[in-house]
């Protein structure tokens, strides 16, 4: 068999998805269709998680009151009011494990996070992962806004929309960083 290069993956798209992925906080001034939100969100939600708990629940804003008050109440999420809607990632504590297991939720919600973001790029959008949680002032700010009800925890507030230009992603690949069989 042929050795594989990594110039070989320059036409795989979902790897090269992966690569040119970079945050976008400045948006056009374009809606995005309904189907195509949906679709981001139905990406979150085929994220991997611990024993498939799914602990997870989306709000998807697009709203532009709500979008407002969201970029008015958050200071790391300002973009948030010239996004054409955002997607709020919360942990469901009805759904988290237990013991040792108990904080794997936020692995959970991270990974779904990150489709997000993917899902976002490979459909010609551009999002930024905003941070609520840990923080409690973020999170209590957002769960007020969106009238989360008690044990839906506020993770990550993730504006999307068209992007107002092109964006160069950021080379992050650091060789030495690239351990073999140990340390
Ligand atoms: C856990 C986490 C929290 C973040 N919080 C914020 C935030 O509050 N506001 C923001 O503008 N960007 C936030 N970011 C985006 C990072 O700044 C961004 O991912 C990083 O600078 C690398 O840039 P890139 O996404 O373009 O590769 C966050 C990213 C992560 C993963």
């Amino acid at each position: 068999m042929e050795k594989l290069a990594i110039s070989d993956l320059e036409n795989n798209a979902a790897y090269q998805n992966i690569l040119s992925r970079t945050s976008i906080r400045r948006f056009a001034d374009r809606e995005v269709d309904g189907a195509l939100k949906e679709a981001v969100v139905r990406a979150g939600m085929s994220a991997p998680s611990g024993v498939n708990m799914q602990p997870w629940e989306f709000v998807l804003i697009d709203d532009a009151d709500i979008l407002q008050a969201l970029a008015d109440a958050l200071p790391y999420a300002k973009m948030t009011a010239a996004a054409p809607f955002a997607v709020a990632v919360c942990g469901n504590e009805s759904r988290f494990l237990e013991g040792e297991d108990s904080t794997l939720w936020v692995q959970d919600v991270s990974a779904a996070s990150e489709n997000i973001l993917l899902a976002a790029h490979a459909l010609g959008l551009g999002a930024v992962w905003t941070c609520l949680y840990p923080h409690a002032d973020r999170m209590k700010a957002a769960s007020d806004i969106l009238s989360l009800p008690e044990g839906i925890i506020p993770f990550s507030l993730i504006p999307v929309g068209y992007p107002e230009k092109e964006h160069a992603p950021i080379c992050k690949w650091h060789p030495e960083r690239m351990h073999r069989n140990r340390f």
